[in-house]
């Protein structure tokens, strides 16, 4: 029987009602649809996963925790309904992520994301998030030191090390934050997913899995470019 706060436990939990297909990769490439072409979302998303993406990251920006907007619940509640099968990565990058959690829920969300910044006690939130049968992820900005996170990793499905500042696609790879993964591989050991998100492209991607990041997020890497299955596979590989 595995405990909620069993470290071991949580790459099996990931992913929500997709966690058994998805715990059986040992290296996860999510597209981030931020960089998709908006008006052909749903073309966008079907391409993506056919050219093997494993689930979908799905960047949620309030214009206060990061300076920009993005997407909210009705866009999730369309590639929902568009690919029910999806496996949908919610990244609230807001201020307040506990008012989003049941809307992303109702709109097919099989994962959320928040940030350490603005949530000093997790706990309550992510036995929220689990009890709608989503998996729970604890993220970090890039000045926001891996100890922030320790504290959790017994208690996450995901951990997070934001690798640009959060707020927009298409930002150079900050090389900086890959002592952090390594520390957070370390004190969690195999059995936590860890998701690098921002500047992942064939360049620092290598880096970030010999770090032991397992779950890579990529938007310009892979939405930039014309060979969406050549882009994934090299990210991967
Ligand atoms: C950044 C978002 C990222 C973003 C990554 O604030 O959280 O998920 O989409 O974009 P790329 O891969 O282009 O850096
Ligand atoms: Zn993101």
């Amino acid at each position: 029987m595995m405990s909620s706060t069993d470290p071991s436990a949580a790459a099996a939990r990931f992913g929500g009602r997709h966690a058994a297909r998805l715990a059986s990769a040992p290296v996860l490439v999510a597209p981030s649809i931020l960089s998709a072409d908006f008006a052909r979302l749903g073309d966008e998303c079907r391409a993506a996963l056919a050219a093997g993406g494993d689930l979908l990251h799905v960047d949620v920006m309030d214009g206060h925790f990061v300076p920009n907007l993005s997407m909210g619940p009705a866009v999730c509640a369309a590639v929902h309904a568009a690919i029910p099968e999806a496996a949908l990565d919610v990244h609230l990058m807001v201020t307040d992520p506990a008012m989003y959690v049941e809307p992303f829920a109702k709109a097919g969300a099989s994962h959320i994301t928040f940030h350490a910044e603005v949530v000093p006690d997790p706990l309550p939130l992510v036995e929220r998030i689990r009890g709608l049968g989503m998996s729970a992820g604890l993220a970090i900005n890039p000045n926001t030191p891996a100890e922030v996170l320790f504290p959790w990793l017994g208690s996450v499905d995901l951990a997070l090390v934001m690798s640009v500042h959060p707020g927009f696609s298409g930002q150079s790879f900050i090389a900086a934050v890959l002592p952090k993964v390594r520390a957070l591989r370390e004190r969690a050991g195999p059995g936590l997913r860890i998701q690098m998100d921002g500047g992942v492209a064939p360049d620092s991607a290598p880096a970030c899995r010999a770090h032991g990041c397992d779950l890579l997020v990529a938007a310009s890497a892979i939405f930039g470019k014309r060979d969406y299955a050549s882009a994934i596979q090299s990210l991967r590989a």
